[in-house]
């Protein structure tokens, strides 16, 4: 039989494919992505039935374990959640020593790091990958924790502790919000719908984060650090950070007297880099089956609160014009998973330089399980190492300083 991948190593050929856009990197059984038909299902479960009867614990759970969890599993699973909430005290100074505007995201990324200092389960010389599941459960549990300390210390109030007698969006809803002085009270519409944003965020395959935790994680990397990458590439406006980005275009678009069609011309325009935030998407070719729930939860959550909320007005306009205006059709661009989460995490007060951190949040359990799926393939275990087509000089003579 032809041993393709060594012949392919001989010929010297290499497929340039800038942004990988047809490059498979690896197999995976996690995520099922058909963007044409609009379709999203994690191990063979759809996203929508996962959305509607299922808590973010037990999905991350069928990320993490490729299976639903029994009652028993599910349980020991939530005490897990409970048992690994709390950081080590001295990583409480952490949060002392940025300075009091540091961005969610930076505090995020440096924190997960540096949890591999405390919690060295997975260092290759102490347990390879045995540690997994201690480990996987303690990443999902203090990320949490992590991303609410960092919050309360960037508006200077006292931490909240997580608390035992919450489920994981509860807890995280009152570490933000609880204070001394005024006890904060949960509205369960609140902690349902960040359930469902999280739910939806669980896996994407190989999007650029999850690719740049598997490319860091290849070299033997750590999941810790892996990870910490992984927090980094989400934090840029074109993945993770877009969500920040439709809040503050929708903000700017109402602070310009509500002109929309002014930015939908700025965005077709080729000389001008602005791209409408929240539209467009490598992969899905129509509608994001992930907007579509989360459009509805916009529109439940708004009018159960009787929230009247001008930049949801401005994207439902947008989304319209874009819906018929002929540079959307002819490319695609229908509104992404981010368009409609930050109108929803505005209403319940998160600030927008948190809207990342809660995609990030969301996110854990499909790096965890993409991180550990490279890992546990043998066959296929190599160091990521992308090739290049070089276009500079050919060689030349050296040229001494003096005469340079
Ligand atoms: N506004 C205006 N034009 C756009 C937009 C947009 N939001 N998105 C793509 N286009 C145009 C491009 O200019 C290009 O036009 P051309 O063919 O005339 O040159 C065409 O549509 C194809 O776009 P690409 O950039 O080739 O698409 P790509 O797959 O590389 O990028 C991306 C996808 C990054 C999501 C892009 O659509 C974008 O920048 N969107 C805005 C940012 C955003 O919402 N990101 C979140 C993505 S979802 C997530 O990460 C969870």
């Amino acid at each position: 039989a032809i041993d393709i991948r060594s012949l392919l190593r001989q010929t010297g050929y290499i497929t340039l494919d800038s942004g990988f856009s047809n490059t498979g990197s690896c197999t995976s059984a996690i995520t099922y992505l058909d963007g044409a038909n609009g379709i999203l299902d994690y191990y063979g479960y759809a996203i929508e039935e996962l959305a509607e009867n299922c808590s973010f614990t037990e999905v991350a759970y069928l990320i993490l374990h490729k299976e639903l969890p029994t009652y028993d599993q599910l349980e020991s699973f939530k005490h897990d959640m409970v048992r690994f909430a709390l950081l080590h005290e001295d990583m409480i100074h952490f949060f002392d020593h940025f300075p009091p505007n540091a961005s969610p995201m930076s505090i995020l990324s440096t924190s997960v790091n540096a949890l591999h200092n405390y919690y060295p389960e997975m260092d290759e010389e102490l347990d390879p990958y045995g540690g997994y599941t201690v480990t996987a459960a303690r990443l999902l549990s203090k990320i949490r924790t992590i991303a609410a300390f960092s919050y309360k210390k960037s508006i200077g109030h006292p931490l909240v502790y997580p608390s035992a007698r919450l489920n994981y969006c509860e807890n995280f809803l009152n570490m933000m919000f609880d204070r001394p002085n005024l006890p904060y009270r949960i509205r369960p519409e609140f902690a349902s719908a960040l359930n469902k944003l999280l739910i939806l965020h669980a896996d994407h395959e190989q999007n650029c984060s999850t690719s740049t935790v598997r490319l860091v994680g290849s070299s033997g990397c750590n999941l810790y650090a892996s990870i910490s990458a992984g927090i980094s590439a989400l934090w840029g406006p074109l993945h993770g950070g877009a969500n920040q980005a439709v809040v503050k275009m929708l903000e700017a678009i109402l602070h310009d007297g509500g002109d929309f069609r002014k930015y939908i011309e700025k965005a077709k325009d080729k000389n001008d880099p602005f791209r409408l935030s929240g539209f467009g998407h490598r992969v899905y070719k129509t509608f994001d089956p992930r907007a579509k729930i989360i459009k509805q939860s916009c529109a439940e959550i708004m009018n159960l609160l009787e929230i009247n909320d001008p930049l949801l007005d401005i994207a439902l306009e947008l989304e319209e014009i874009a819906r018929t205006d002929d540079y959307f059709v002819s490319r695609n661009l229908y509104p992404n998973v981010d368009f409609y989460s930050g109108i929803i995490y505005r209403a319940m007060g998160i600030p927008t330089n948190m809207f990342t951190v809660m995609f990030a949040m969301g996110r854990m359990p499909g790096w965890i399980a993409q991180w550990t799926e490279m890992v546990e393939d043998k066959e296929n275990a190599r160091i990521g190492r992308p090739r290049q087509v070089y276009a500079g000089n050919t060689r030349r003579p050296f040229v001494p300083m003096k005469d340079r």
